[in-house]
């Protein structure tokens, strides 16, 4: 039995999705831990391209239980439309989907809340993915939050929403002239919704917990990457949950001596959606090179990516704070045409260097990065198998990126298809 956390070890879309593919041959159940519908991670098996958003990406593999945890928020709208997508692609949940009663509800008027905190900002916002993220999980701190189990007490649920209409809606008016929130809209959407959450609703701690009992392989996804949670991220343009490897543990409802192995998911470069520090960054023709290489846009949103060379201090930041086991390099063949490729492997901050990654977001912004340079490969390693028929230049930047990180690689990507990948070692074993 072992218990593996997936995590994306720099500022999300690393290529989770692709690689929980993977890893769910070997496990009996994958699991979704935190975040909500602001994630997207997309899986291509053949020529279908899956982009899943709430649900683990192990639902693919119809054998497979999928689990989400209580420290994951959930739009039952966005929930609803994702199960009716995946139907309609001929894969069946029922039987195999279980869903957290402890996990948060996103309320309509979470979304209005966001859209005006966001708005207040000006050009300070966070450039937040507008799902309700936010607001839901500050209701949950402040102890007014839905959970799942709310909805199959109608009487309750009635109750609690004209208790958090009345605080909300003289809110809404003086801050944001903003029109009332009707609770009979919301009550006739969310009951209908009860209907079919009610046969996935479960006590996901206790089902994981007696799998781990028959000696079954555990799959934890982790949404969103290490630089945007809410702790250990660039707060505050961070998303509001913990992304970390910690959060598998809290949302999902076991011990952290459960943990066998965490693997860190890393792009070969680095990449962020929304405002925020990014050193590494570049822009211009390079920036637009990797975009239409990469396909770097948002599997959410849609927004283009921001996009720059891999962060040496970003990954061995995330190291640390997940206590990586080991990782998997995705994304190499988007190198394939670049060169030089420069890593970087310092910040200068006001004249001196700096080896440890900053954690105030102001630091952050004034550091400017240094560079080591590496020769490219300009070859094709696209759908590469074997490592050693990677180019010599290819291999050399992996153990360059290796020394550098102090993690082995378990895993490296060399395409968006579930074959195209390099199987070093097994986290399961
Ligand atoms: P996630 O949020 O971490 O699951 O990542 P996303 O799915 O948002 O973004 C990663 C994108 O890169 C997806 O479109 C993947 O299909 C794609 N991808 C994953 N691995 C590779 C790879 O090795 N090479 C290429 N070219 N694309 C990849
Ligand atoms: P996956 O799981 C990349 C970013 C948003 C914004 C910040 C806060 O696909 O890697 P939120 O809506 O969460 O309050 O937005 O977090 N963000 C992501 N960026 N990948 C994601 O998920 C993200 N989920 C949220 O762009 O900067
Ligand atoms: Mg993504």
């Amino acid at each position: 039995m072992a218990t593996v956390i997936v995590i994306g070890s720099q500022w999300g879309d690393e290529g989770k999705g692709k690689i929980v593919d993977i890893l769910t041959q070997d496990a009996h159940v994958v699991a979704r831990y935190q975040g909500g519908h602001n994630a997207g991670h997309t899986v291509v098996i053949g020529d279908q391209e899956y982009v899943l958003h709430l649900i683990p990406s192990g639902i693919l593999h119809p054998d497979k239980k999928c689990m989400i945890g209580n420290g994951v928020v959930i739009d039952p709208a966005a929930l609803m439309q994702e199960v009716e997508d995946l139907e309609q692609k001929g894969i069946r949940l029922d039987g195999r989907f279980y869903i957290s009663k402890n996990a948060h509800l996103i309320m309509p008027y979470h979304l209005a809340l966001e859209k005006w905190s966001e708005l207040s900002k000006g050009d300070r916002k966070i450039g937040t993915t507008g799902r309700g993220i936010g607001p839901t999980y500050s209701d949950k701190m402040a102890r007014i939050g839905f959970r799942v189990s709310d909805l199959l007490y109608p009487d309750l649920f009635r109750k609690k929403l004209k208790s958090n209409l009345s605080y909300y809606n003289p809110l809404i008016k003086a801050l944001y002239r903003g029109e009332e929130i009707k609770a009979e809209p919301i009550l006739r959407d969310y009951s209908r919704y009860a209907e079919r959450i009610r046969s996935w609703a479960s006590d996901v701690s206790l089902l994981i917990h007696e799998s781990m009992n028959r000696g079954e392989h555990i799959l934890c996804e982790g949404a969103q990457g290490t630089l945007l949670d809410v702790d250990h991220g660039t707060y505050p343009f961070v998303t509001s949950s913990n992304s970390t490897a910690g959060g598998a543990c809290t949302g999902l409802g076991f011990g952290p001596s459960k943990v066998d192995h965490v693997i860190g998911i890393v792009k070969a470069y680095t990449t962020r959606v929304g405002s925020g520090p990014f050193p590494s960054e570049v822009t211009g023709d390079l920036e637009q090179r990797f975009r239409s290489i990469g396909k770097e846009f948002g599997a959410s949103t849609g927004r283009p990516r921001r996009c720059g060379w891999f962060d040496a201090l970003v990954v061995q930041y995330s190291v640390r704070i997940n206590a990586l086991s080991s990782c998997a390099l995705t994304k190499l063949d988007v190198l394939d045409g670049f060169d030089p490729i420069p890593i970087c492997t310092g910040y200068r901050y006001k004249g001196a260097m700096i080896k440890e990654f900053p954690t105030e977001s102001a630091v952050l912004e004034a550091c400017e990065p240094v560079y080591e340079e590496f020769p490219g490969w300009k070859c094709s390693t696209v759908g590469v198998k074997d490592f050693q028929k990677l180019p010599e230049k290819a291999r050399n930047y992996i153990k360059r990126l290796e020394d550098l990180i102090r993690v082995p690689f378990s895993l490296i990507s060399t395409g968006q298809k579930r074959e195209e990948t390099i199987l070093i070692g097994n986290p399961f074993h």
